[in-house]
């Protein structure tokens, strides 16, 4: 085993011996790091049930400021001594139970960017939970968990975010990202996402998935919409905004008929995001967003600007492309788009789809 990159790239790296885990492959370690790419730099690491330390060792070599050990194995901590030792650098190890690391790192107030776990497979699901219990990782941090490809883990970590999962064998590595506000507990911040989704747009997707990367949870809601002849009915909208939310472990989706303030009272929720995509929509969004608080005083609504390649994309132009004809391969969710030429179709003729270019 070898440090693979960096200043001590490498470097021997000795395995505890008769351990019962198993460390790390170079190929799972590999990817890991480039997943991680440019947060190591920097970047304060904690390195949980540490085993030879070969992690910990490796996030040293490519920049990482600080790199906290824990290994509750005495052969293990030797190792980890003696790696470090041979690669001539100083870091803090924690000899004892991840569950006292923890306590004792929190009770010293420390944060981390950077969160590596590997425990032994068929470990316990809950392990996430008790680590943002703790409260060690820092806002939009990440925590790296290597874990065996059938461990069961909870879809729904409060204060964490999956950004990806990825299979390595018998091996999967499922980052997570911590969100911006999260306080952990029952106390989370829940966000609305408003609107008539009539269709969902790749637009609406991209603000939504923005908004899950801030709070612990969002909640799309779906109205009626002010249009007398909407194309897809509200199951129908929900229905096509949970396929293309589904990789959004943190979102949930409603509907409601009636005042948006009576719904977010409804939900105890006290944050409503809405998407602007260019002046135009100030005044409206302003005039809602003032009797929304006139309604209810404690309900605040904060904008987020549209990514620039959907600026000029909405509900309405989609259907004015689909009914005469144009391409909506792009601007909207991939599952919608043969729902959204079906309902067209259906209701105004057949048109074809032209391809450009
Ligand atoms: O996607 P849209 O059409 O811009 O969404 C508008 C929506 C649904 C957010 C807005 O019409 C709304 O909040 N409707 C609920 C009724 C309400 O509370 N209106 C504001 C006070 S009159």
């Amino acid at each position: 085993m070898r440090v693979i990159a960096g200043t001590m790239c490498g470097r021997r790296l000795k395995a505890p011996r008769g351990r019962q885990t198993r460390p790390t492959k170079d190929r799972v370690k590999e990817a890991l790091f480039n997943i991680l790419a440019g947060a190591v730099a920097g970047s304060k690491v904690l390195d949980l049930y540490a085993g030879s330390g070969a992690l910990g060792i490796e996030a040293l070599s490519r920049g990482a400021q600080e790199v906290v050990f824990v290994e509750n194995d005495r052969r293990a901590c030797r190792a980890v001594k003696e790696n470090l030792a041979n690669c001539g650098v100083k870091a803090t190890l924690l000899c004892c139970d991840v569950n006292v690391a923890l306590r004792k790192l929190a009770a010293a107030g420390r944060r981390f960017e950077i969160i590596l776990l590997d425990p032994p497979y068929g470990t316990d699901p809950e392990v996430l939970e008790r680590l943002t219990r703790a409260e060690l990782l820092a806002p939009a941090g990440l925590v790296v968990l290597e874990h065996g490809r059938r461990d069961a883990l909870p879809e729904q970590v409060p204060g964490l975010v999956l950004l990806k999962k990825r299979d390595y064998g018998d091996t999967t590595l499922s980052i997570y990202q911590g969100t911006l506000l999260s306080r952990g507990g029952n106390n989370m911040p829940v966000a609305l996402c408003p609107g008539s989704f009539d269709p969902v747009t790749c637009g609406h997707v991209d603000i939504i998935s923005r908004a899950a990367k801030i709070f612990d949870h969002v909640i799309v809601t779906v109205f009626p919409n002010t249009d007398k002849n909407p194309l897809f009915t509200l199951p129908e909208r929900v229905e096509m905004l949970r396929e293309a939310t589904s990789h959004l472990p943190n979102v949930s989706v409603d509907s409601f008929e009636g005042l948006l303030s009576d719904y977010a009272r409804h939900k105890n929720a006290k944050i409503v995001i809405k998407g602007l995509r260019a002046v135009s929509d100030f005044e409206y969004e302003m005039q809602m967003a003032l009797m929304n608080k006139k309604l209810s005083p404690d309900l605040e609504t904060l904008f987020m600007m549209t990514s620039n390649e959907y600026s000029y994309l909405s509900s309405s132009i989609v259907k004015q492309l689909a009914r005469f004809g144009g391409c909506i391969d792009g601007l909207v969710p991939q599952g919608t788009q043969g729902k959204i030429m079906a309902r067209v179709a259906e209701r105004y003729g057949s048109p074809s789809c032209h391809e450009e270019g």
